[in-house]
């Protein structure tokens, strides 16, 4: 038998995606983003990002099958963010897919947006050893999973108590004058900085446990800006910038090959929109190396919100056997990681 075809359809946030995936393997990958509307906010409007969806999903939905060359009556199954995330952003993808999954007769799978940041990596580098231990930093999650089986047991072990990891770097870009989302703008202007040069507070740094915390932190960047602000001093924005990002990857690496370490568990896997960062996947082999640990990291696109790590969670379902959702599962903004597929 073949290995089965999946389409894959993602709108928990602002990206529309739209990925077909073949077992391990990547077909297609359409993404259409609302972000450019939401820049002038700050941050994503939740009602804006829901219209630009319904816009944005028939015609994402296309331009994947085209690129695969492949029709919708070829898929074996449908796939699709059931949570977490906004809610309404989540109903328009949730009722495409319901829609797509009728009207072809296919199975559909609503599927944990977590697991999904997970299972993508197999699309780079193949099977996802068991168990493994999962990283996941993103605008809304920062979180250490335990992943003994993708398809049906994840343990959390620790997660942020306040701002996610990406949500701190959207925050510091703004109080650096940067556009929104930040994270890739603060990348790139640490790429010029001295990461040394200011000592920002670790939150959380040798407490013992998996938790996180960015909030401190985020304050400690603002007070620091402003403090130069008031003393008519220029602020060195790549200074900032680079010191700021390596409070936050010396945290996230330090506790990921903690709980390695505390779980015994031998390969870590880094995902979500924040593991795109430099420093991030630098610091991470660095520290993976010196602890004898294996690190997988997808490519940047895989990483930020995209359909075809939807695509890549549904296959491995399938593969498995595992039942599809009925018809009737809700979208749910605050589906917990533990459940990887919506009843
Ligand atoms: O996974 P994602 O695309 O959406 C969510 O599920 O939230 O993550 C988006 C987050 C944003 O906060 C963005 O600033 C951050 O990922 N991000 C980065 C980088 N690229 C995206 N943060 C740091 N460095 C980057 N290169
Ligand atoms: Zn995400």
């Amino acid at each position: 038998m073949t290995e089965p075809l999946v389409l894959g359809i993602e709108t928990s946030c602002d990206e529309t995606g739209v990925g077909l995936v073949r077992g391990h393997e990547l077909l297609a990958d359409s993404v259409a983003s609302s972000v450019d509307e939401h820049a002038r906010f700050g941050g994503v409007v939740p009602e804006v990002a829901s219209r630009a969806h319904l816009e944005a999903m028939v015609p994402t939905v296309t331009r994947a099958l085209a690129a695969a060359s492949v029709r919708l009556a070829d898929v074996d199954a449908i796939a699709v963010t059931a949570g977490p995330g906004l809610a309404g952003a989540l109903l328009v993808g949730v009722c495409a897919a319901k829609a797509y999954a009728l009207a072809t007769g296919k199975p559909l799978y609503g599927v944990n947006h977590l697991a999904a940041h997970v299972a993508v990596d197999q699309l780079q580098h193949g099977p996802l050893p068991a168990p493994v231990i999962a990283l996941l930093v993103s605008g809304g999650h920062s979180s250490l999973l335990l992943v003994p089986d993708l398809t049906a047991e994840i343990v959390p072990l620790g997660a942020t108590i306040d701002d996610a990891a990406g949500e701190a770097f959207d925050k510091v870009a703004r109080v650096l004058g940067l556009p929104f989302p930040g994270g890739p703008h603060i990348d790139r202007a640490a790429v010029a900085g001295d990461r040394q040069s200011i000592a920002f507070p670790r939150g959380k740094y040798a407490d013992g446990t998996s938790d996180f915390s960015f909030s401190g932190l985020k304050t400690a960047v603002a007070r620091w800006v402003e403090a130069r602000e008031a003393a008519g001093a220029p602020v060195p924005l790549a200074d900032v910038a680079a010191s700021f990002q390596e409070a936050v990857a010396d945290v996230l690496t330090r506790k990921a090959v903690a709980a390695c370490r505390a779980t015994g568990v031998d390969h870590l896997v880094i995902g979500g929109g924040v593991a795109a960062n430099s420093r991030l996947r630098a610091l991470a082999a660095d520290r993976c190396a010196a602890a004898g640990l294996r690190l997988r990291v997808p490519r940047p696109g895989l990483c930020t919100d995209n359909g075809a790590m939807v695509a890549a969670l549904g296959a491995e379902l399938v593969g498995r056997g595992v039942p599809a959702s009925t018809l009737d599962f809700a979208a749910d903004s605050s589906l917990p990681v533990t459940q990887v597929v919506a009843a």
